[in-house]
């Protein structure tokens, strides 16, 4: 069973952590997602919009460049100092996902992009989404596919498989309940939205090579980070080159580009 509390600690001083690296390091993975999450849930001028986990606060600002009058939220102090200071027309909020600060139908839109799945029980933090919305209003969040497809962390897991120890992370089992998209359409429902559906978004990440990659997530990220940083320091070198030789297919002039895949679900309340 989920130890709620012990998710909250642990992704809370993850991201504190990752937050003034994340711009340069793991925003260049979720950016290019942004739009595609906008129009999942059909953000258009002038449309109150919530982006809640919002990080350095890029979907709020793409929202704000549609013309919608957007907000963050996100727990961690240090990445709201980030988007704050990166964005300073915009307002961004502290709070939790699981706890909205706001009240009852106060938002068009409420969206998170790889926000959800972070959260100890996503049902719980998509009611709080649906609490707040106006009837009408539309939901929409990202996760990232299964290594099979989302190649990126396909290559790190292997290699830390072959060359490291898979189980080595002290990271506490994440919350259940957003993994695939068939979870997430399950999630919505359960919070009460209806004309639910997800669609499949991808994107390339460049990367100079396998350190590079390792580094970045090892800098901007929370759950990732950890696994990273729980290898023995004298398998590493094993790890980045087993990254190396899998991803050379995906090597061209610039360095490697390296798919990426996540699915954005969406829904309405009525
Ligand atoms: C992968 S980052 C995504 C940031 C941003 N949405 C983006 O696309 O760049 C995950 C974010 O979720 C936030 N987060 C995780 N759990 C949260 C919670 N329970 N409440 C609010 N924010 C949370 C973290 O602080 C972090 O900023």
């Amino acid at each position: 069973m989920a130890d709620d509390a012990a998710i909250r600690a642990f992704e809370q001083a993850g991201w504190q952590r990752a937050a003034n690296a994340y711009e340069a390091a793991f925003a260049p993975a979720t950016r290019p997602f942004i739009p595609g999450l906008l129009d999942a849930a059909n953000v258009r001028a002038g449309d109150a919009v919530l982006d809640v986990a919002c990080g350095p606060g890029f979907v709020a600002v793409g929202a704000a460049e549609r013309g919608a009058v957007a907000r963050g939220m996100d727990f961690s102090a240090a990445m709201l100092n980030v988007a704050r200071a990166r964005h300073p027309s915009v307002p961004f909020d502290a709070g939790d996902a699981e706890d909205l600060p706001y009240p009852d139908g106060n938002f068009d839109a409420v969206v998170s992009n790889f926000g959800v799945h972070h959260v100890p029980n996503p049902v719980r933090a998509l009611r709080q989404a649906h609490r707040v919305l106006r009837s009408g209003g539309a939901v929409a969040f990202t996760i990232w596919a299964a290594p099979a497809e989302n190649i990126a962390w396909k290559l790190v897991f292997d290699a830390i498989r072959r060359c490291g120890d898979i189980a080595a992370s002290r990271a506490p089992p994440p919350g259940a309940g957003a993994d695939t998209p068939d979870d997430c359409v399950a999630a919505l429902e359960a919070a009460g939205f209806t004309r639910t559906g997800y669609l499949k978004l991808t994107a390339l990440w460049h990367q100079a090579g396998g350190r590079e990659l390792l580094a970045a997530l090892r800098s901007g990220t929370a759950r990732m980070a950890a696994s990273i940083e729980a290898q023995p320091l004298d398998a590493i070198p094993a790890i980045v080159a087993d990254i190396d030789r899998e991803a050379a297919v995906y090597r061209d002039a610039n360095g490697l580009a390296i798919p990426l895949a996540a699915f954005a679900a969406y829904g309405r309340k009525f």
